[in-house]
C-alpha cells in the first residue's frame, strides 16, 4: 500500500555522463517489487518525480536516474546523509515466473530490469539481458549483449535491430522490456510475431500519480474491448499484446 517515507542517502554518484546512482535507506519501507516505482519529493516542486527501483536489498533502495530538468537537478545535488522524501510502493509489478526470459532495455530504461533480472536469477530462471545505448561510455553496467547507436562497442544500431536474432538464438518464453515508447512498440509487435508473451513498462508524464487526474491514460484491449488504463496506477507494467499503440 502506498505510503510516505523519509529516507537517508547512503551513496550518490555520477556513474556515467549525466546518469546518477543514488542509494538510500528508509526503515518504514519493508519491501518493493520489480516494476513498482517510487515518487520523490523535490525541493520547491509541487509534483513528485517518478523513478523505478534498480535494486532493493537490506532495506536500501537504489535508483538510477538521468539528469533532465529541475527535479533531477535537485536530486543530483543531494549529499550523503541528506534526507529524501518519497512515496512507495507505487504501481504494479512485473510478474516473477519460471519462464526463460529475454530482457530488453534502452538507455536509462534498463533501471528496473536490473532488479527484475536479479530476482529472476535468484529463483533460477534463465535470462538474457540486452540493452541499447548511445555510445560505449553510456553503457550502464553488465549485459549479456549491448548495442550502441554509434557502433563504438562493435554492435552498431538500436537494440531493436538485434531483437529478432536475439529471439532466434535465445528462444525465450517471455520478453520483458522497459525502454522509450518506439522500442516498446517494436518489442511488443515482434513478440507477437513470434508468439511469445511480453510485459512492458510504460512511461508517461505523471501529475497526481494516483489514478485521479487521468493525465497518464493509455488504451488497452481487455475482455474483447478497448478500455482506458492509467500508467501510474494500473501500470506501469502491461502485457505487450494488450496495449493499443
Ligand atoms: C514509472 C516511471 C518510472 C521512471 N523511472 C525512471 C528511472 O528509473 N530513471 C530515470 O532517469 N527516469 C525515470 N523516469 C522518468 C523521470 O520520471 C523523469 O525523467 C523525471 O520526472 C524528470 O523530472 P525533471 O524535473 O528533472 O524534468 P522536467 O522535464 O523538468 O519535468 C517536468 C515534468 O515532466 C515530468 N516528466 C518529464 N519527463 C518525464 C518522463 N520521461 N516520464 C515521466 N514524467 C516525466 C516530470 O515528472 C515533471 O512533472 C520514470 C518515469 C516513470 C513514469
Ligand atoms: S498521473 Fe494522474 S492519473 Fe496517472
Amino acid at each position: 500500500m502506498k505510503k510516505n517515507h523519509i529516507g537517508t542517502i547512503q551513496k550518490i554518484e555520477e556513474i556515467n555522463r549525466n546518469v546518477y546512482s543514488i542509494e538510500f535507506s528508509a526503515s518504514s519501507l519493508t519491501n518493493i517489487e520489480p516494476g513498482e516505482y517510487i515518487s520523490i519529493l523535490c525541493d520547491g516542486l509541487t509534483l513528485r518525480r517518478p523513478f523505478s527501483v534498480a535494486d532493493f536489498k537490506n532495506g536500501k533502495i537504489t535508483v538510477l536516474f538521468k539528469k533532465k530538468g529541475k527535479g533531477t537537478q535537485y536530486i543530483s545535488s543531494l549529499k550523503i546523509g541528506d534526507e529524501i522524501e518519497f512515496s512507495a510502493p507505487l504501481g504494479n509489478t512485473f510478474s516473477i515466473e519460471n519462464k526463460k526470459t529475454l530482457l530488453i532495455g534502452a538507455g536509462i530504461g534498463v533501471a528496473p530490469l536490473f532488479y527484475l533480472n536479479k530476482k529472476l536469477k535468484g529463483i533460477g530462471v534463465e535470462t538474457f539481458f540486452a540493452s541499447g545505448f548511445l555510445s560505449t561510455e553510456d553503457i550502464l553496467g553488465e549485459f549479456d549483449f549491448a548495442s550502441t547507436d554509434d557502433g563504438s562497442n562493435g554492435n552498431k544500431g538500436s537494440i531493436c535491430d538485434y531483437l529478432e536474432s536475439l529471439i532466434v538464438d535465445f528462444k525465450p518464453e517471455k520478453i520483458v522490456s522497459c525502454a522509450p515508447h518506439p522500442v516498446l512498440k517494436i518489442v511488443s509487435e515482434t513478440a507477437q510475431k513470434y508468439g511469445i508473451e511480453s510485459e512492458i513498462a510504460m512511461e508517461k508524464i505523471m501529475a497526481c500519480g494516483i489514478g485521479i487526474c487521468r493525465g497518464c491514460v493509455i488504451q488497452v484491449k481487455k475482455d474483447g474491448r478497448i478500455q482506458n488504463a492509467t500508467v501510474c496506477k494500473d501500470g506501469p507494467v502491461f502485457k505487450g499484446e494488450e496495449v493499443v499503440w
